[in-house]
C-alpha cells in the first residue's frame, strides 16, 4: 500500500503504546509533544475548535490530545502550519479526511490520492483563469442582483445564513456545470440534495467510527438511505451535464481556452466544458463527477460563512458600516452590484472586510493531516501565555512525529494568535492596511510594503505575505483552487448586500448572544442569522 495512506495496525499500536505508557506510566513522550490533559469543551457540540484554542494557550504551540485510543498532534503556530503544508507537503497526506470523504467526493481533489490528485490538479488549475473569472465576477452580480430583489419583498425577519447560502449553490452550480438551481427563488428537490449531501459530509467529518462502513448499514440507516437518494438524483443531474459537455466537445489546447474564446458571450462557460475540452486532458465521466461534486461541496458553503459573519459583525459594528457605504456610494452609484475587475480593485475596504472574516472565522477552522513517515518538525517558540504550565514555559517544543500521526492543524488558533495578531478577537478590516511584521524573524524576507494591500499586485492578503500567519485557503500544494474566484464572490456578495440593505438582529436571533456557533466543514451560526432587512435609508 501507499505508506501512511492506509493506516497500518503495527503504526496504531506504536502509537496507542507510548500514549498509554506516556499517561499512566508517566514515561517521556515519544513524539515529544505535551498531552493536553482536563475537558475539553466542544467535542460533542461541534465547537471543538474553540476548545482547541483555549489548549494552545495552556499547552503551547504543539500538543498532544488523546480520545481513547486516538490521538492527534495539534499545532497552533504559523511556522509549523508552514513546515507540514509546504516545506514538507509530501510527508503529510490527508489521512482521516480522505477516509471521510471519499464515498462523496470519491477521486476529487480533496481525497485523491496522489497519482490521481497529479493529474488532476493539473488539468484543473488552469480552469480558474484571468478571462473566466472576469465572466465569473459578472456571474456573481447577476445573481446577486436577483438576491437583492427578492429581499425586497420580504417582510419580517430572514435568516441571511439561509439566503447568503442559497446565493453560493447558484452560483457555483453555474460555475461548475452551468446549471441553474435557483435556489435563491424557490426550494427545488434538486438544492435539498445538494444542501442535505453536504450535511452528510459534515457529519461524517465529526462521527470518530464510520458506521456507514460497516456492510447493510447504507440501507439499514434512515439517514444512510436518504443519502443514497440525495447522491443518486445530485449525480443524475451532473452526469447529464457531462455527457451533454461530451457531445459538444471540442477538443483544444489550453492556452487557446485561456486566450481565445470569448467568454463574455460564450452560453456555457462552465468549469466542466473547459475540463471536456481541454487537449491531452483526457478524464473518465467518473473522474469528472468526482471533480464537480468536490468543488460544488469545497465551493459553497465556505463562501456563504464568510458573508454570514462578516454581516454578523457588521451589524455590531455602525462605524465600519458607515465607513464601507461611503466607499460601495463611490463606486456603486447605481445600486447595482459590482460586475467588472476594476470596480472590485476600488472596493478595498470591502475586500479587507472579507479577509476580516475568514480570519476571525476560517472555513474550515482546523486542517487535517497524517503523517506519511516519521519526521521532526522544526523546533518552535512557547507563548506568551499566563496559562502556560510551569515546566512549559520558555521552553522550545520539538516535535518527533511518528509516522501515521494523524495531525490537526488549528487554524482558528492561529488567526487568533495575540503573538501574530493586535487584539486578536477585534474585528478590524483595517489592520490589513499595515503590512504583516513577522514577530518570530524580524528581518523576515516576505517582508514588503510594496507589495501589500493597497499598493499593487494582490486584492487580497495571502498565507505567503503573512508567512502563514494568516491561511484561510490553506497553503503549499494543497492550497485551494477557488482562492481568487470565492473571495470575488463575497466582495460582490457583501458590496450588493451592504449597499442596498440596512439590517438588524430580530425574531430567534435579536441579539448577537443568541446566535451561537456550530461546526461541521466550516463554522456556522447555531440558530441562523434571523435578521429584520429593510431597503436602505438615505
Ligand atoms: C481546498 C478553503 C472556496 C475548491 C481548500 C483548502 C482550504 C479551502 C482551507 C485546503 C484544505 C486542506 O489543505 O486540507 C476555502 C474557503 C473558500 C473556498 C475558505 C471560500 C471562502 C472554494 C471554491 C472552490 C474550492 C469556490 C471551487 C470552485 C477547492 C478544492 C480544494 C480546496 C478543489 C482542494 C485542492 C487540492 O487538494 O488540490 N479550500 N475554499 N474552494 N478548495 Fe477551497
Amino acid at each position: 500500500g501507499k505508506p501512511g495512506t492506509e493506516l497500518k495496525l503495527g503504526d496504531t499500536m506504536r502509537i496507542f503504546k507510548s500514549n498509554i505508557e506516556q499517561i499512566y506510566g508517566d514515561a517521556p513522550s515519544a513524539d515529544g509533544a505535551p498531552l493536553a490533559e482536563g475537558d475539553i469543551s466542544g467535542l460533542a457540540d461541534g465547537t471543538l475548535y474553540l476548545g482547541l484554542h483555549e489548549y494552545a494557550r495552556r499547552f503551547g504551540p504543539a500538543y498532544k490530545l488523546c480520545f481513547g485510543p486516538k490521538s492527534f498532534i495539534v499545532l497552533s503556530d504559523a511556522s509549523l502550519a508552514r513546515y507540514v503544508l509546504a516545506t514538507n507537503n509530501k510527508g503529510y497526506n490527508k489521512g482521516v479526511l480522505a477516509e471521510i470523504l471519499e464515498d462523496i467526493m470519491g477521486k476529487g481533489l480533496i481525497p485523491a490520492d496522489p497519482v490521481t490528485w497529479t493529474s488532476r490538479r493539473r488539468a484543473i488549475v488552469p480552469a480558474f483563469h484571468k478571462r473566466w473569472l472576469q465572466r465569473m465576477i459578472s456571474m456573481f452580480a447577476l445573481k446577486v442582483d436577483v438576491l437583492n430583489d427578492d429581499l425586497k419583498t420580504t417582510s419580517g425577519p430572514v435568516d441571511l445564513e439561509e439566503r447568503f447560502g442559497s446565493l453560493a449553490l447558484d452560483i457555483i452550480g453555474s460555475a461548475v456545470f452551468n446549471y441553474e438551481f435557483d435556489s435563491t427563488l424557490k426550494p427545488s428537490k434538486v438544492v435539498q440534495a445538494a444542501i442535505d449531501t453536504l450535511r452528510e459530509a459534515e457529519h461524517r467529518s465529526m462521527t470518530p467510527a464510520p458506521y456507514w462502513k460497516i456492510p447493510g448499514a447504507m440501507q439499514l440507516v434512515p439517514r444512510q438511505r436518504a443519502f443514497t437518494a440525495n447522491m443518486n438524483l445530485l449525480n443524475d443531474q451532473l452526469n447529464n451535464a457531462i455527457a451533454g459537455a461530451f457531445e459538444d466537445r471540442v477538443e483544444m489546447d489550453t492556452e487557446d481556452l485561456q486566450e481565445n474564446m470569448d467568454y463574455e458571450t460564450m452560453e456555457n462557460p462552465s468549469l466542466l466544458r473547459f475540463l471536456v475540452d481541454q487537449r491531452g486532458e483526457e478524464a473518465t465521466g467518473t473522474q469528472l463527477r468526482d471533480d464537480l461534486m468536490t468543488m460544488l461541496i469545497a465551493g459553497h458553503e465556505t463562501t456563504a460563512s464568510a458573508l454570514t459573519w462578516c454581516v454578523f459583525e457588521l451589524a455590531q459594528n455602525p462605524g465600519l458600516l458607515a465607513e464601507l457605504r461611503e466607499e460601495l456610494d463611490k463606486v456603486l452609484p447605481d445600486g447595482k452590484a459590482p460586475a467588472t475587475r476594476e470596480q472590485i480593485e476600488a472596493l478595498q475596504l470591502t475586500r479587507l472586510t472579507v479577509a476580516e472574516s475568514l480570519r476571525m472565522y476560517p472555513q474550515p477552522p482546523l486542517l487535517i493531516r497524517r503523517a506519511v513517515d516519521d519526521d521532526s518538525l522544526p523546533a518552535a517558540r512557547m507563548p506568551d501565555s499566563e496559562d502556560l504550565s510551569d515546566d512549559l514555559r520558555n521552553n522550545d517544543v520539538e516535535v518527533k512525529m511518528q509516522r501515521a500521526s494523524d495531525v490537526f492543524i488549528a487554524v482558528y488558533s492561529i488567526h487568533r494568535s495575540p503573538r501574530y495578531w493586535p487584539e486578536p478577537d477585534k474585528f478590524d478590516p483595517h489592520r490589513w492596511l499595515k503590512p504583516y511584521k513577522n514577530p518570530d524573524e524580524p528581518n523576515w524576507a516576505g517582508y514588503d510594503p510594496d507589495k501589500w494591500m493597497g499598493s499593487i499586485g494582490t486584492l487580497y492578503p495571502t498565507e505567503t505575505a503573512t508567512d502563514f500567519a494568516f491561511m484561510p485557503f490553506g497553503g503549499g500544494a494543497r492550497k485551494c483552487v477557488g482562492d481568487q474566484f470565492a473571495m470575488m464572490e463575497a466582495t460582490v456578495a457583501l458590496a450588493g448586500f451592504l449597499r442596498n440593505y440596512d439590517f438588524e438582529f430580530a425574531g430567534k436571533t435579536d441579539t448577537p448572544d443568541k446566535v451561537g456557533t456550530n461546526t461541521g466543514a466550516t463554522i456556522h451560526t447555531r440558530n441562523g442569522l434571523w435578521m429584520t432587512v429593510t431597503e436602505r435609508s438615505k
